[in-house]
């Protein structure tokens, strides 16, 4: 799960994956930038996901790697920056193959992008939470139907 800081939108997509998906698979977020590195989620992105019963108080932000881009199967975008530049870094087809918006594929088709909550209230983290619950729903049906 990939977004900007690392701190409100993909550690709140981590959690909620996580729940959702067998135990065999590593589900993992990272950020695009380095700015938060080590810190914890956003409080608000924390207290959000405590109220739908989803712990993320162990999640630490941290920055993709080109490492990454091998070693997971799937790296789904928070937007279309997150796309972008993770697009930039893939150094071949088969990882630019792995790399996905979310919402895109996972979405109910009217939203493309997860709106970026930081400068925002917590009526837009829990309106986050809700787009990224239902589109995990759809992605563990998928990756659990799969084995
Ligand atoms: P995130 O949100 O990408 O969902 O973690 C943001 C976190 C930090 C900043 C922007 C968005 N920032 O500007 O520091």
């Amino acid at each position: 799960m990939l977004c900007l800081g690392n701190i409100c939108r993909s550690p709140l997509a981590e959690g909620i994956l996580r729940e959702k998906i067998s135990k065999n698979h590593f589900v993992d977020s990272a950020g695009t930038i380095n700015m938060h590195q080590g810190k914890k989620a956003d409080a608000r992105s924390i207290a959000v996901a405590k109220s739908h019963g989803v712990d993320i108080n162990i999640h630490r932000s941290r920055p993709i790697t080109k490492n990454d881009l091998d070693e997971f199967d799937i790296i789904f975008c928070m937007d279309q920056h997150n796309y972008d530049d993770a697009i930039s870094m893939a150094k071949s087809e088969a990882q630019k193959q792995k790399i996905s918006l979310i919402l895109e594929d996972y979405g109910d088709g009217n939203i493309l992008e997860v709106p970026d909550p930081y400068y925002s209230d917590l009526q837009d983290f829990e309106e986050v939470y809700l787009l990224l619950d239902k589109a995990c729903d759809r992605i563990a049906k998928t990756i659990n139907q799969d084995q």
